[in-house]
């Protein structure tokens, strides 16, 4: 995709951080450059790291988001503050480069899935077939073989016949319904969190491994729809048709080459003015360090072998609202060299964000209330009135962006929400004077509105 393309995309649903927006699509759009260029200098250009800044509500994790949907890259958020030094209990951050890697697996065997979708769905049908034709001769027993024997050709045609009847039917979902015996797989996963281990994820494997040695692979027998089945035969049929060296080699380059980390909530391990603590911030400054090498390039060792990190992009944001970018430890604020700052949302903006994007607020309660019946219509002053409430109260009490409006938006259809089943059949237009009936008092009173928006 051309960075246009991508600012396009996202403007469907982010309003306005235009700069944001360019940054980020050039950062994408670079690694695809890059895979262009001969090898000898691919390798010498690594990527410009982004760090994003900006209050909170006001996008920064909606635009990671977003990217997340339209990169075909191994693509994964993670939480700064999820993650300790190494040595403390605790995830690691270099987990973070594994989960990657399983994403990407995930992603690659999605699509070659998709390839052999027809073969498996094919698959899966002989075997719900089987299922719900238990071969004849096992239900007539031993009696008379003989007989079988001599009908043999007419006896294989009717069979036949059924067969294909069935089919027909099962292809209509006649048979979704019918509960059937079916031999199920353990599940892979098996519940077990040992939290705090550093190496978590390991022992989770080896634990699911000694899982497939004690009965495991048998299965065991459980009653389920044809539906269902189809579901788990289809997992099933999936899993051995997809080549699963063939889809790590593929995921291992796709990470090392085209991967992105998005880091949210990088302030909150920034040191803070004074330490007034003492002794080492585990979860501060410990992690910060932890990261360097990552964002700078290491090696990092997963259980489908060593990933490279030095071209996969880091994109960092948060709100530096008691921090500044200033409390990072020098050496990672050099590992970003590129910071966007986001806009503070205006009432217009409010606006905007109401009726504009794909899945804009307005239109959520709408369809939320369609389906008991009851159709709201907002009028264009109603939701001028709310945009510039929404602007108010972020102004006099704290501002928290574009979430000030889904507070604004619970309040306002309180009622209606609640008795909406009674209301169904009729239309109910939201106009300025009914906002102002619902939240004229709260607004007007800030001790209430602390409370209440
Ligand atoms: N510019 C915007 N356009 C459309 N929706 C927005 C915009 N900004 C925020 N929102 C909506 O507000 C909500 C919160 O936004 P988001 O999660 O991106 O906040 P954030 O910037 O990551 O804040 P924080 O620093 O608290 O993590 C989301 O549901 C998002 O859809
Ligand atoms: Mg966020």
């Amino acid at each position: 995709m051309k960075p246009k393309q991508i600012v396009e995309e996202l403007d469907k649903y982010i309003i306005g951080q235009d700069k944001a927006k360019r940054t980020i699509a050039v950062a994408i759009r670079n690694r695809t450059r890059r895979k262009r260029l001969p090898d000898a200098i691919r390798d010498e250009v690594s990527p410009k790291n982004i760090i994003m800044i900006g209050p909170t509500g006001v996008g920064k994790t909606e635009i990671a988001r977003r990217i997340a949907k339209l990169s075909n890259a191994p693509f994964i958020k993670v939480e700064a503050t999820k993650y300790t030094e190494v040595g403390y209990v605790g995830r690691d951050v270099e987990s973070i480069i594994r989960d990657l890697m399983s994403i990407a697996i995930q992603q690659v065997k999605t699509e070659l899935a998709e390839a052999q979708s027809e073969k498996v769905a094919a698959r899966v049908e002989e075997r719900l077939l089987d299922l719900l034709l238990p071969s004849v001769s096992n239900e007539t027993g031993s009696g008379n073989k003989g007989d079988i024997i001599q009908a043999d050709t007419s006896y294989t045609d009717s069979k036949q016949a059924t067969r294909e009847k069935f089919r027909t039917m099962l292809k209509e979902g006649k048979f979704d319904e019918r509960e059937v015996e079916v031999q199920v797989q353990n599940r892979k996963k098996i519940g077990i969190e040992v939290m705090g281990q550093a190496n978590m994820d390991d022992l989770q494997d080896a634990m699911q491994s000694l899982g497939s040695i004690f009965g495991g692979g048998k299965g065991q027998a459980r009653k389920l729809t044809i539906k269902r089945a189809r579901e788990i035969f289809t997992e099933e049929e999936t899993d051995k048709a997809v080549d699963t060296d063939r889809a790590i080699d593929e995921a291992k380059e796709r990470v090392e080459q085209m991967g992105i980390v998005f880091l949210d909530e990088i302030d909150k391990v920034a040191k803070t003015g004074g330490s007034s603590s003492g002794g080492p911030d585990v979860s501060r400054e410990g992690v910060q360090r932890d990261i360097l090498p990552i964002v700078e390039g290491t090696s990092v060792a997963t259980k489908w072998g060593v990933i490279d990190t030095t071209h996969i992009l880091f994109i960092a944001s948060g709100a530096f609202h008691v921090s500044k970018p200033s409390d990072l430890i020098p050496e990672l604020q050099g590992r970003f060299p590129l910071r966007v700052e986001l806009d503070d949302l205006t009432s217009n903006d409010f606006y905007r964000i109401l009726t504009e994007p794909a899945n804009a607020i307005t239109m959520q309660y709408k369809e939320l209330l369609k389906t008991e019946g009851v159709s709201i219509i907002f009028t264009d002053e109603a939701i001028r009135r709310l945009s510039d409430i929404a602007y108010e109260v972020n102004n006099t009490n704290d501002n928290i962006g574009a979430r000030r409006l889904f507070t604004i938006m619970e309040k306002l259809l309180e009622e209606l929400s609640f008795s909406a089943d009674e209301l169904s059949g009729q239309e109910i237009t939201i106009t300025a004077a009914y906002v102002d009936e619902r939240l004229g008092e709260v607004v007007q009173n800030q001790d209430l509105s602390k409370f209440i928006l």
